[in-house]
């Protein structure tokens, strides 16, 4: 036992160690490469860091939904909005519950399965939970309306290979009501001894009768079906070792009995040097990628977005999760981008950046999820976190613009008017404001208070959004107050506290 521990250190110690000294990373990727590893990862941001750093298009606000919660791998959610999370490290899947009067914050967390193997992959369909385990599929009745599972988990797939590089597994079910289960590839380039890794499969529901259904995928982590002609995509990693550009990492239209490259063809299907040549049956067909990813993206989890609630630029779009590098000279992907059909093609958008910065990481994405009421979630397995994205939730848009003049660096927010918030309404709510104002003796603290940042709501423009006012008065931080207010008392109070901040800018 211990010799194998003292064997794992090694190992861990040798990869970043040789990556450094041959020159192919620096320091703060070998830091992370450990960090990834050992599967420690880093503390999450603030919500201050998050604000500041993470960017994403107009009209688009993020909120960081859940801190904690290490090792955060693959996530879907309930009807109910009740969020499950799998952590392969520590054997279980989680459940992060709604906080029902915040829509940006989570609510109660409990552990629904508990001493699994690596579970990675995660559904939810028609009253079962169904996870990918890195030797099994497994399923327990599941009750979205509760969040509860009822009866026993039982392994339906079993005696699933997990050695080498990509033990995990990931499942997907189709508008074919087939479970469909991508295993990833023992090494990085090398020929299969079982033919299922490398390649994805397709069952019943209940686990029988096994299909191949595409093979030469090298690490397939996600994959779903277009809602609007029901065809699948699927991520791939591409390999590794051949330079800091190539070779792409895929994203791939998935069609039974095809193969796709791996491990004798790269991207847009060039033999791979480790071979030269291809078997002839192989050699005939490949399938390029739909899209390609630059070289160790490492494009992981991926989910259609329903954009009924968007712009028509979001109709047919899917957001995929970069990964980022971990064996480049100098670190890339990091972010979840968008991509497009449009025309027949597929084109590429930046949609949530700024996790990694000069080389400084404060993330790395895993999946993305939306609820049904369109807010879009990402997990984040290095900071331990999950996002919340939302369009049109005027609160969180931020559009930091960095002055940076002399040596105090300032971040502005450009204030957004919220939804309730009209010219209909506007007057009558900052007069009832100033009421409460005075009749609630808010005055008796916050009056001259110029020289605290806190407590002068002067500026309050400068640092607050709407809702957020509205969340200081429903949650006041000691010595202020909680007082009883309504709805429409807040964003009366919010009203007319931004009115005067912003008439009285100077
Ligand atoms: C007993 C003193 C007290 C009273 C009364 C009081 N506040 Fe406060 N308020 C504070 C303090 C202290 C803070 C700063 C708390 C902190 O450290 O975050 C604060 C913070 C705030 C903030 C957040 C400011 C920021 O930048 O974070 C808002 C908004 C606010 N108060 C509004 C009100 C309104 C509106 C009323 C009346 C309904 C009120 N306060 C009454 C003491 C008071």
């Amino acid at each position: 036992m211990k010799k194998l521990l003292l064997a794992i250190i090694v190992i861990i110690l040798a990869v970043p160690a040789y990556l450094f000294a041959s020159g192919k990373i620096g320091l703060s990727s070998v830091s992370m490469i450990l960090n990834v590893m050992t599967g420690s990862g880093i503390e999450s941001p603030s919500l201050q860091t998050v604000k500041g750093r993470l960017q994403l298009p107009a009209g688009f606000s993020i909120s960081l939904y859940a801190s904690d919660v290490p090792n955060a791998r693959f996530i879907t959610m309930t009807q109910n909005r009740d969020l499950l999370i799998t952590r392969p490290h520590m054997g279980e899947v989680l459940l992060i519950a709604a906080d029902k009067s915040h829509s940006n914050r989570s609510g109660e967390r409990t552990t629904l399965l508990a001493n699994l193997n690596r579970p990675s992959g995660i559904v939810v369909h028609k009253g079962w939970l169904y996870i990918g385990e890195s030797d099994a599929v497994g399923r327990v009745m599941f009750d979205e309306s509760t969040g509860k599972i009822q009866g026993d988990y039982h392994r339906i797939i079993t005696g699933l290979t997990d050695d080498g590089n990509h033990p995990y597994k990931n499942i997907g079910i189709g508008p074919d009501e087939k479970l469909y289960l991508a295993q990833g590839s023992t090494c990085n380039v090398c020929i299969e001894t079982d033919t299922r890794r490398g390649a994805m499969s397709r069952f019943n529901l209940d686990g029988s009768d096994e299909q191949i259904v595409a093979t030469g995928l090298r690490n397939t982590m996600d994959f779903a079906w277009a809602p609007w002609n029901g065809e699948l995509f699927a991520t791939d990693n591409g390999r590794d070792m051949l330079g800091d550009d190539y070779p792409p990492c895929e994203f791939n239209h998935i069609k039974q009995g095809q193969f796709y490259g791996w491990p004798y063809f790269n991207g847009n299907n060039r033999i791979d040097p480790d071979f030269n040549e291809a078997p002839a049956e192989l050699a005939s067909n490949p399938v390029a990628p739909a899209h390609e990813f630059k070289a160790h993206n490492a494009p992981l989890g991926m989910s259609f977005i329903d954009g009924a609630s968007l712009p028509d630029e979001y109709n047919k779009m899917a957001l995929v999760a970069l990964h980022g590098s971990w064996n480049r000279s100098t670190p890339d992907g990091y972010e979840v981008v968008s991509l497009h059909w449009q025309d027949g093609k597929i084109t590429r958008k930046d949609f949530l950046t700024g996790f990694e910065q000069d080389g400084d990481i404060i993330g790395r994405p895993v999946d993305v999820t939306q609820d049904s009421e369109g807010a879009i979630y990402i997990s984040d397995d290095y900071a331990g976190a999950i996002y919340r994205v939302a369009y049109g939730e005027p609160q969180q848009v931020l559009q930091p613009v960095i002055t940076g003049q002399t040596n105090t660096e300032q971040t502005a927010f450009e204030l957004v008017q919220p939804e309730w918030l009209t010219e209909q309404n506007i007057n009558a709510l900052i007069s009832q404001g100033e009421k409460l104002y005075e009749t609630l003796g808010c005055l008796s603290c916050h009056q001259n208070a110029a020289n605290n940042s806190k407590l002068n709501l002067m500026n309050l423009h400068q640092r607050l959004q709407y809702e957020d006012v509205i969340h200081k008065l429903t949650n006041p931080t000691a010595p202020m107050p909680t007082f009883p207010l309504g709805k429409s008392d807040k964003q009366a109070l919010a009203s007319f506290l931004m009115d005067r901040a912003t008439r009285y800018e100077h």
